[in-house]
């Protein structure tokens, strides 16, 4: 659990980088899924790591200055929807629990944030992230400016606060290591229990229920991102989500899932057979996205740069498609013109944290950025081989890929989901002994 004290210290932080001005930071809207039916809330993920305040029709305001004041525009109690909706904190309550400065009624925001930029230079705002708040922003300035003649001057520009909170968000505190460490313990033991039901016959839904089942039953609030569950051909569909076909004898089960706990993300890919034994083709390509994961994981650490994980992976598994007969060419030759594209269209990871695919710049003035304590990355290799006339018929429909997540430490990294087997070995141990 994260304090009130360190989303006040984030406040102030973000304040210094502010220099001057207001940021205007709302949370998510409640989106309807069909008629009158929600689908689950969902908190921003930059305004509840600036906060830790889950109801959604909230606005945090931050006036930055040499006494930083946090404004918290929220829902006022309201007793009859509560005995409906359940419990709502209200501004004065939501001020005392969360360490705002204020906090208002949110139907006031329209009318005091005016008053608010009256005289700042600067309105920090995420403009173009939502035209129905980038409208608001408008009039809100528009009124200021119509004061001009009685000596109010309004913001002169509008910059995105963003920029500054992406910086923050992407180096995760001991606090959100430890978070995403629980997270990922979570989603290991939901893919342990996906393994231990898999047999041919069974529905990739039925393997999908059980992940789900892992998930909600160890308190996670939601998956982090809708679960593939992808038996044989289905794997080399890279977002495959349909996860209704039957498990075959014979087929590898592809699947990438895992948790959201408290805001933060997990995400494992794991690949096994649904029979329980790799045929020789699916270990020879196992082993290869395997020995291209190791490559990638070790060279995460401080000092390396975002791209350098991606290119051991790349030069293993081109060398190992050369060695399969996948591609043709000298290594360098595959390398320099792509021919592994083919088998391997994706990076090899992202920055992991509040959103799966984490905010984050991954290069820095055009070059790669340097890897530095408390990033937190996914490592995910994979090979996807489709049918074709100039491809060896035994790797047809075979898709694997091995996704495990990890925090840069001050000397190397730290796997977090090193819960889930994934050598040859300890899969099929798995699979074979999962009655006992
Ligand atoms: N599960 C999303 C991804 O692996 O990027
Ligand atoms: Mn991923
Ligand atoms: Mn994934």
């Amino acid at each position: 659990m994260i304090e009130a004290t360190t989303y006040r210290q984030r406040r102030l932080h973000l304040a210094k980088a502010m220099a001057g001005g207001v940021a205007v930071i709302p949370t998510a809207p409640e989106r309807t899924r069909n008629r009158d039916s929600q689908h689950p809330y969902r908190f921003d993920s930059y305004f509840h790591y600036l906060t830790g305040f889950a109801e959604p029709e909230a606005v945090l305001v931050l006036v930055a200055g040499k006494r930083p004041r946090s404004l918290l525009f929220c829902r006022e109690k309201h007793p009859e929807r509560e005995i409906w909706d359940g419990f709502r904190y209200g501004p004065a309550a939501a001020q005392e629990a969360f360490g705002f400065e204020r906090a208002y009624p949110i139907a006031k925001l329209d009318t005091m944030l005016p008053k608010l930029l009256a005289d700042q230079e600067s309105l920090f705002f995420h403009l173009g992230a939502d035209s129905e708040w980038d409208a608001r922003a408008v009039s809100w300035l528009n009124r200021v400016r119509e004061q001009v003649r009685s000596g109010v001057s309004a913001p002169s520009a509008i910059r995105d606060v963003r920029v500054l909170l992406d910086d923050m968000r992407l180096i995760k505190d001991a606090g959100e290591i430890a978070l995403m460490r629980r997270a990922a313990e979570i989603s290991a033991a939901a893919h342990i229990r996906a393994m231990k039901v898999t047999r041919p016959g069974a529905t990739e839904h039925e393997v999908e229920a059980e992940l789900l089942h892992e998930f909600r039953r160890r308190g996670a609030q939601s998956p982090a991102y809708p679960a593939i569950v992808a038996g044989g051909a289905n794997a080399c569909v890279l977002h495959y989500v349909a996860n209704n076909a039957p498990l075959r004898d014979g087929d590898l089960l592809l699947i990438d899932a895992a948790c959201e706990l408290d805001g933060y993300a997990a995400d494992i890919t794991r690949t096994f057979p649904v029979n329980g034994r790799f045929s020789p083709a699916q270990k020879d390509v196992y082993q290869l996205v395997l020995a291209a994961q190791a490559a990638a994981i070790a060279q995460v650490a401080p000092g390396k740069h975002w791209d350098e994980p991606h290119q051991a992976a790349l030069r293993v598994l081109a060398q190992g498609g050369i060695d399969l007969g996948l591609c043709r060419g000298s290594l360098d030759e595959v390398l320099e013109k792509g021919g592994y594209k083919r088998f391997y269209m994706h990076k090899t990871g992202h920055w992991l944290g509040m959103d799966v695919h984490d905010v984050g710049d991954y290069k820095r003035n055009r070059e790669w950025r340097q890897l530095e304590p408390g990033m937190t990355l996914t490592v995910e290799p994979g090979c996807y081989i489709r049918p074709a006339d100039d491809v060896p018929e035994h790797f047809w429909n075979i898709g694997v890929r091995i996704e495990d997540d990890v925090a840069v430490t001050q000397d190397g990294c730290e796997v977090l989901t090193h819960g889930v087997p994934k050598s040859v070995a300890a899969i099929e141990e798995l699979l074979i002994d999962k009655e006992k």
